[in-house]
């Protein structure tokens, strides 16, 4: 059940510029006005900037930084995504918990998000370290109405938004590397993890799961991927507040998936190319029955890889080893 310091909150974050009065709560809420004031001076204790004006009644002023439910809905301007939000301070996997939200009929934008994953895993069942409060560890519900086959789009499309965000807000210059890895000075500081429940011709659930490492120092990066992986912190010398990056990317998000429900992939594409890591380059292919050396020219319509073969044909490569 909802607790009276959460109903609280939601009344008073309903409208930040709007005050409400003592009074007022104490009948919603259903507590004397005296309790409704130790709530207040609770929420203060946890960070909460509170106005209270004699005639007028409380309203916030701020949240603290910490992640909850109330923290990332206050100031998060975006319409239908993290209409649903569901916080866990610790659990194995944002992906899992997802996964049975989504079988249990949570609507399409909810998130889950976890300051720590004690097994986060990654693409290819890999390892994905997820420190307390380092970094952001976060699986959006998607239910798009398109076909399953275009479902990798959705992919690239979560890559363009991450990479649009750090070039829009640090000092750090992104690049994505193929298939979705988000590079800055060439180590891998975010990934995506996108699995998806469908049959034939219809998707009844997309899980994206992003990680993004963002306040980690050197020390915190474990030794045997140091030289492979990386956070905006450590690349950019600079703390950032992981609440506001959530925002950032959810509402970039928010706007990219909505243009893409009626724009298509061709402005994702033109995107990705754009921040492509080595597009235009040669770079060593390994498939199961060749190695070759060709140019990276972009990707395909399905996220495939296209390459220019010296003879001048391109081909699409759907799985492949490459050494950039
Ligand atoms: C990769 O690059 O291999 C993808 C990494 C995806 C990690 C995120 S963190 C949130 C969500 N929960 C997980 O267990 N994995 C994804």
């Amino acid at each position: 059940m909802e607790s009276t310091r959460n109903k609280l909150i939601d009344l008073l974050a309903k409208d930040k510029d709007t005050y409400i009065s003592g009074q007022m709560l104490s009948e919603h809420l259903g507590i004397s006005r005296s309790a409704v004031w130790k709530h207040m001076k609770n929420l203060e204790k946890d960070g909460y900037q509170i106005e209270g004006k004699s005639n007028k009644g409380y309203r916030i002023i701020s949240f603290p930084d910490k992640l909850s439910e109330n923290t990332i809905k206050w100031g998060l301007n975006t319409s239908w995504l993290g209409s649903k939000i569901i916080h866990k301070e610790s659990t194995p996997s944002t992906q899992v918990i997802a996964h049975q939200l989504a079988q249990e009929g949570s609507p399409h934008g909810t998130i889950v998000l976890a300051d720590e994953q004690t097994s986060g895993r990654g693409r290819l069942n890999r390892e994905w370290f997820s420190s307390k409060g380092k970094g952001i560890w976060m699986s959006i519900i998607l239910r798009p109405e398109i076909l399953p086959y275009l479902a990798p789009q959705l992919t690239l499309l979560t890559a363009t938004v991450l990479a649009e965000v750090v070039q829009k807000n640090t000092t750090v210059t992104p690049m994505i590397k193929w298939p979705n890895d988000i590079l800055i000075n060439k180590k891998k500081t975010a990934g995506i993890l996108t699995e998806m429940q469908a049959e034939q011709d219809q998707i009844q659930y997309v899980i994206i799961g992003i990680g993004m490492n963002i306040n980690q120092t050197k020390e915190d990066i474990p030794i045997e991927i140091q030289s492979k992986a990386t956070s905006l912190r450590v690349e950019s010398s600079e703390k950032h507040s992981i609440k506001q990056f959530i925002h950032l990317i959810l509402e970039e998000f928010e706007k990219a998936y909505d243009s893409y429900l009626i724009n298509g992939f061709p402005e994702v594409k033109k995107k990705w190319e754009r921040y492509g890591f080595k597009i235009g380059e040669s770079i060593s292919i390994t498939t199961l029955r060749d190695q070759f050396q060709a140019i990276f020219s972009g990707i395909a319509e399905d996220g495939a890889l296209l390459v220019k073969q010296k003879d001048g044909e391109i081909k699409k490569l759907y799985s492949a080893e490459i050494e950039w």
